[in-house]
């Protein structure tokens, strides 16, 4: 069990699913899951991805699960706040382990030396002008040692050795707790900063593509709407999540 107040607190373990988010989702038309509530599996056989992508995740290895939040607090055109938060708790995992050196991928993969280590899909429920529901799917690659995507990696491949999932699912209860109370406790400004200092290659001159043409820019910073601000050739432009891709 975790140590917290309610991330993680009840739980669904289910050792086959289609798609956490999805079982998720069903758990809360049917009213049947509380704030935090966590659905955890072992295997995913339709796992999601962002831009309709799938999730692809070797059965009993890694972490794929779903929590679900009512961050009502959260204003529509704030949402990507929660963004922030959560790939900040999954940062907060990774350094604790010893990757010191793992970032945040804008909007919000997690990197490890130009590979990526794990992935998240939160999808939400807009109730008038603030957010309902949010089910933060989380998928972190943890003892996987092969995939068939070259710039995939896991932890185990990173740190050398292997690490027990189950631990690392509590803890990450905890860090997702603490970041989202930050949340909840109007502390944007301080996860805004500490996003920004965790984003990867931020600040740095790197290839783009944008309009399926190669641009050399820089990250400066993202916006309100969590649209990507870059600096390419002198001009400051914005991006959002389809409008531009990194060249890794
Ligand atoms: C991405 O990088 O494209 C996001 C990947 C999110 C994967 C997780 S695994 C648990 C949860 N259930 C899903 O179907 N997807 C998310």
């Amino acid at each position: 069990m975790p140590d917290t107040l309610f991330m993680g607190q009840q739980l669904y373990f289910l050792p086959v699913c289609a798609s956490t988010n999805s079982e998720a989702q069903q758990l809360l038309i049917k009213n049947e899951a509380t704030e935090g509530c966590l659905v955890l599996t072992a295997q995913q056989t339709q796992g999601r991805g962002q831009r309709g992508n799938t999730w692809e995740a070797a059965p009993g290895k890694n972490i794929t699960l779903s929590v679900v939040l009512s961050p009502s607090f959260v204003a529509v055109r704030h949402q990507f706040f929660l963004n922030m938060a959560v790939s900040l708790a999954v940062l907060d995992l990774l350094q604790e382990q010893g990757l010191a050196q793992a970032r945040v991928k804008w909007p919000n993969d997690l990197y490890f030396e130009d590979k990526k280590l794990g992935g998240i899909l939160i999808e939400n429920t807009i109730n008038s002008q603030s957010l309902q529901h949010s089910i933060v799917g989380i998928g972190l690659n943890v003892n996987q040692m092969a995939f068939s995507h070259p710039k995939a990696t896991s932890l185990a491949l990173c740190l050398g050795r292997e690490l027990p999932v189950d631990k690392l699912v509590d803890r990450l209860m905890e860090l997702l707790e603490k970041r989202y109370l930050a949340l909840r406790n109007g502390h944007t400004a301080r996860l805004k900063y500490e996003y920004l200092q965790a984003l990867y290659r931020y600040q740095e001159t790197h290839d783009f593509l944008v309009d399926n043409a190669r641009v050399q820019g820089q990250i400066v910073g993202v916006d309100e709407d969590g649209r990507l601000a870059m600096e390419i050739a002198g001009q400051l432009r914005y991006f959002s999540f389809k409008e531009i891709a990194f060249v890794i």
